[in-house]
């Protein structure tokens, strides 16, 4: 049964999936920008901390109940439920993530278009495409919406394939070709004026910044988008895991790889940074923080690269590419909750449920695009501020609470039969029962007040 919906076919495909789906954009332009401006390294220490003491059982909850049920999280929730009550919200939760996941990919897509467009553009400029070039790096609705739809066409290509030959596949060629540009990135950017600089602000600690209480809900807050937690899109990748596998190894492995990519690319954005200053290019916001977000892509960096000659034109086309690599193997788990949903429950076939849902989200892209100013930082603070924290934390009340701990340990022997007397299964139970939903719940609260 659990190979006719599809199956990871080995421990490698399967971290390449995951840890595809949580290396993304959060990574590798979220995470340097932050600790840049919170206190350094400080801000890595406590990153690490929250990320192992936080999101790490959080997403072993998403994997096991994902693992138990081989189904997708509405069908999996329903089935450890106890009653008609946790039954109804176990399957509202499940449908919750269904819709919240497809508009992360909504706003995602659009972002991901924009990078595919400056990859696209300095290709161009290579070849005396000019302008051309300045077409795609200029913010207009035709470039927006032709960038979105290339972006979702390759996601909806990958996913129709299925989770062997679509989501493992690309997912084992691409992740390996991520970190070997990220790589020679890092090293080609180390060797410029000025990024040694950029490095002492990454690496120096300022621990009276990193240890304020907003800091750490913030770490909190993107450590969980980071691990791609709270739609059920690390339940669904669980589902299709074989029992053999030892889950509190296989998930240590993935947190590992996101926070190492994380780092790493700490390596090339703040080097870079300071690299750019040294050019003469403007880093620092009136008020004297470090520039981020949207600036600091789509200004600070392309300014950096044009002021480098060809070499600039190469970086360029390679940082962007890097950018397009981790932006789809994430996008494709987050399509992925969809459309196994509807595959599973509704007996459509696969391809066609992959097309027909991407095309609605393709819309609401388009109409996002069309309300940019109104809906794009709305549907953002909606679906990450809000309702991905709550999910997360109704997946481990159902882990916690609702769910049997005798069925709990029969699901985790499986791949350990020894897991009784390990270190895991004397915390994790517990944490994941009081200290997981406690936090978040901080979190969210600190949200709705702040
Ligand atoms: N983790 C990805 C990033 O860091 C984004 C992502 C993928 C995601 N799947 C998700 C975020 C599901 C929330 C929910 O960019």
């Amino acid at each position: 049964m659990a190979s006719a919906r599809g199956e990871f076919s080995s421990r490698f495909g399967f971290v390449m999936a995951a840890a595809g789906s949580a290396v993304g954009l959060g990574n590798i332009w979220g995470f340097p920008t932050q600790a840049a401006s919170n206190g350094g390294a400080a801000f890595l220490l406590v990153y690490l901390v929250v990320a192992f003491t936080l999101a790490y059982p959080a997403l072993m909850a998403e994997l096991i109940i994902g693992r138990h049920a081989h189904a997708n999280a509405v069908t999996a929730l329903r089935q450890i439920s106890n009653t008609g009550a946790q039954r109804l919200i176990g399957g509202s939760a499940g449908i919750i993530g269904f819709i919240v996941a497809s508009l992360i990919l909504s706003f995602y897509a659009i972002v991901a278009g924009w990078m595919m467009a400056f990859c696209l553009s300095s290709l161009l400029t290579l070849f005396g495409g000019e302008s051309a070039a300045a077409w795609l790096t200029s913010f207009g609705f035709t470039r927006n919406v032709l960038g979105m739809l290339l972006f979702m066409g390759l996601t909806v290509a990958i996913i129709a394939r299925g989770v062997r030959d679509g989501i493992e596949r690309w997912s084992e060629r691409l992740m390996p070709v991520l970190l070997v540009t990220l790589v020679v990135l890092v090293i080609y950017v180390m060797t410029l004026e000025g990024a040694m600089e950029g490095l002492k602000v990454y690496l120096l600690p300022d621990f009276k910044r990193a240890l304020a209480p907003d800091l750490i809900l913030n770490a909190l807050g993107s450590a969980f988008f980071s691990l791609s937690l709270g739609v059920g899109t690390m339940l669904i990748y669980g589902s299709y895991l074989d029992d053999r596998q030892n889950l509190p190894l296989v998930g240590g492995m993935v947190t590992a790889v996101d926070i190492g990519i994380a780092v790493l690319a700490g390596f090339l954005v703040l080097p870079a940074m300071y690299v750019a200053l040294h050019n003469g290019v403007e880093i620092f916001t009136p008020d004297g923080k470090l520039i981020s977000e949207d600036t600091l892509i789509f200004t600070v960096l392309p300014e950096l690269f044009n002021s480098m000659g060809l070499a600039g034109i190469l970086v360029s086309v390679f940082f962007f590419f890097l950018m397009s690599i981790a932006a789809l193997t994430s996008s494709i788990s987050m399509l992925e909750v969809p459309v196994a949903y509807v595959v599973e429950t509704r007996g459509v076939a696969r391809r066609k449920t992959a097309y027909l849902i991407g095309g609605c989200i393709a819309l609401v892209s388009t109409a996002i695009l069309l309300n940019f100013d109104s809906l794009f930082g709305l549907v953002i603070t909606i679906t990450t501020r809000y309702s991905q924290p709550l999910i997360g934390f109704l997946f481990c009340i159902y882990v916690g609470w609702v769910w049997h701990r005798d069925q709990l340990l029969q699901e985790l022997r499986k791949g350990n039969p020894d897991i009784e007397q390990g270190l895991f299964w004397k915390i994790w139970p517990w944490w994941v029962r009081l200290v997981c939903p406690t936090i978040i719940l901080a979190i969210f609260l600190q949200s709705l007040l702040g």
